[in-house]
């Protein structure tokens, strides 16, 4: 990839992650969510992960000569649980394809993929723990 194509991807990355981290802080807010202490701790963990990974992004595109975006991925506000929950599996599942395909395009960047892979993980692992929670809450019976 060029320089130019990576930064450009790059980008496009940290949007999405601004995007997700709203999503946690959308989710967290949610009744169902932020009466359950373990719970809203858990999201407010993803949603940290998400910073994590906005502020790698963000620190490589500038050490690449690259000026960090400032546009966050948009989304539609949802208004139940299991509806924000089901929109953010899906984003999970995004990111997974998103960077699986970077980390393929960068054979001859270690250090890109090594950053991209630990993402990756952290990507993989917010799927489980989203489906859990859908999971959990479905068992509930739901209260929006
Ligand atoms: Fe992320
Ligand atoms: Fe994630």
């Amino acid at each position: 990839m060029k320089l130019t194509e990576i930064i450009e991807a790059f980008n496009e990355n940290l949007s999405k992650e601004y995007g997700a981290i709203l999503l946690y802080i959308e989710l967290r807010k949610l009744p169902l969510m932020a009466r359950n202490v373990k719970t809203a701790a858990l999201i407010s963990s993803l949603a940290e992960d998400e910073m994590h990974h906005a502020e790698m992004l963000a620190d490589r595109i500038a050490s690449l000569g690259g000026e960090s975006t400032w546009q966050i991925a948009p989304f539609e506000r949802k208004s139940t649980v299991r509806e924000t929950l089901m929109q953010i599996i899906e984003s999970e599942e995004q990111a997974i394809e998103d960077y699986s395909y970077l980390i393929e395009r960068l054979a001859g960047q270690p250090k890109l993929r090594e950053m991209l892979i630990a993402i990756l993980e952290d990507e993989r692992r917010h799927k489980g723990r989203t489906e859990e929670l859908l999971k959990s809450a479905s068992g509930r019976k739901a209260n929006p």
